[in-house]
């Protein structure tokens, strides 16, 4: 059979000429190399993917409820107490590890590096965004006596880097032998006609699959076996990118064990009702988070009785789960979204396009997709001064400069 023969066929069937055009120019290994790499495509799923970009999504609003949530601030302190207790057992008994998902592109900061490597210029010498997380993690560990494990999600692309500037930094004095990578699976970014891209090496354009890989990809790489093997019972999967996520908050932890739930979630309070930040609801009697572009104008205004929005308790990827709800998860399909994105590429005569607007899409799974797979969730409504001090975009809202002001601003108060 004749491999590159096939590969021209699936291309010419998928509407992909380009390609086959780039593989009569490229010599003998590079062309094997993509060929090779064409040969692992789902073209079938990425034309799916492709079609559903043209779709709009419609939320049926009869079937939508708000979720219950405790606020932090007024849980009494016999119950506050309660929750610690809980919480801070499982914390000295060994069995909680936590999750970094640091595959992402971070396109939006345009940092030149992984995200976890971006210097946030906190306190006149900056802290890395990994020095952050590591910092966070190192207190936990001193107050309950034992190392948390931590697995860090990377991704194809970053992998090699991530682990390399980990390394020359000495894990931030973590130790070593408890920082485990995983690089999470792929897909390949198409342009708005559905056109492959290529990138500078030759090889079809690829990107991590969503956040929400990072459920299939923790049991692939062999990482939730390792948990369960060290007798974990308590997951926390939270970003890399938001410099006052609190990895270890035993309250969370305790409300989660005293509601007997296999998930639980810290949200904060919408800063207005338009913030693009997904918030939580039930579904169809699930929990269910939904995006800002997938909420009708009229629910997202809605307040109660006490004048508070019925949808305000907004997602920050700071998510709880038993181990037995990561295996459970793991083992489903989520659905794809779609994000429009700038992304380079190798032009038709060969040379590099940066593009100045978005220009291809890029297929993801997300996160919190996986809440309808349960009846119930626990949601710990939190404080955006005390949680929430996102790195997304380089200037403006949720950008490194505000991200130093909350930051500062909470350790000067603590
Ligand atoms: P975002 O959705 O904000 O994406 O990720 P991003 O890649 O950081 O930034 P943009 O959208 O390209 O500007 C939220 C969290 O999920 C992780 C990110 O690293 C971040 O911690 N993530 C995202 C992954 O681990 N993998 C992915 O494929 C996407």
């Amino acid at each position: 059979m004749d491999k590159v023969q096939d590969t021209i066929d699936i291309l010419k069937m998928y509407n992909q000429e380009h390609i086959i055009k780039l593989i009569e120019k490229l010599d003998e290994d590079k062309k094997q190399a993509l060929v090779e790499q064409i040969s692992k495509i789902d073209f079938h799923q990425l034309k799916e993917l492709y079609d559903n970009t043209k779709k709009e999504i419609e939320i049926k609003e009869n079937k939508i409820e708000p979720l219950p949530y405790l606020d932090k601030k007024k849980l009494s302190e016999e119950q506050k107490e309660e929750f610690q207790r809980l919480g801070e057992a499982v914390l000295e008994k060994g069995e909680y590890a936590v999750v970094t998902m640091a595959g992402g592109q971070g396109t939006r900061l345009g940092h030149s590096g992984p995200k976890g490597t971006f210097k946030l210029d906190v306190y006149g010498k900056g802290k890395y965004l990994f020095e952050i997380l590591a910092e966070n993690l190192k207190e936990a560990n001193q107050k309950y006596g034992k190392v948390i494990p931590w697995y860090i999600m990377t991704s194809k692309e970053n992998n090699d880097e991530t682990v390399e500037f980990m390394e020359k930094h000495n894990y931030f004095g973590y130790d070593k032998d408890s920082v485990r990578f995983f690089a999470q699976s792929e897909l390949p970014l198409v342009d708005i006609n559905g056109k492959l891209l290529v990138g500078k090496d030759m090889k079809i354009k690829e990107a991590s699959d969503g956040n929400g890989g990072t459920y299939s990809s923790l049991r692939a790489s062999g990482c939730l076996a390792e948990m369960k093997e060290k007798g974990i019972k308590w997951v926390f999967i939270g970003g890399v990118d938001n410099a006052l996520l609190k990895m270890a908050d035993t309250i969370l932890l305790g409300m989660a064990i005293d509601k007997k739930v296999q998930i639980a979630s810290k949200s904060i309070v919408k800063a207005n009702p338009h913030e693009r930040v997904g918030v939580f609801a039930k579904m169809n009697g699930h929990p269910k988070v939904i995006e800002y572009s997938e909420m009708p104008e009229k629910m997202a205004e809605e307040v109660d009785n006490d004048g508070e929005l019925k949808y305000g308790e907004a997602h920050i990827m700071c998510n709880l789960y038993t181990i037995e709800a990561i295996e459970k998860i793991s083992k489903e399909t989520l659905i794809y979204h779609s994000a429009f994105k700038k992304n380079s590429y190798i032009s038709e005569d060969g040379k590099e396009v940066i593009p100045q607007e978005e220009n291809s899409y890029k297929f993801e799974s997300f996160i919190f997709d996986a809440f309808e797979l349960f009846d119930d969730i626990a949601i710990l409504r939190g404080k955006r001064e005390d949680d929430f001090a996102p790195v997304k975009n380089r200037e403006g809202v949720d950008s490194p400069k505000t991200a130093k002001e909350l930051y500062e601003k909470f350790w000067n108060r603590n």
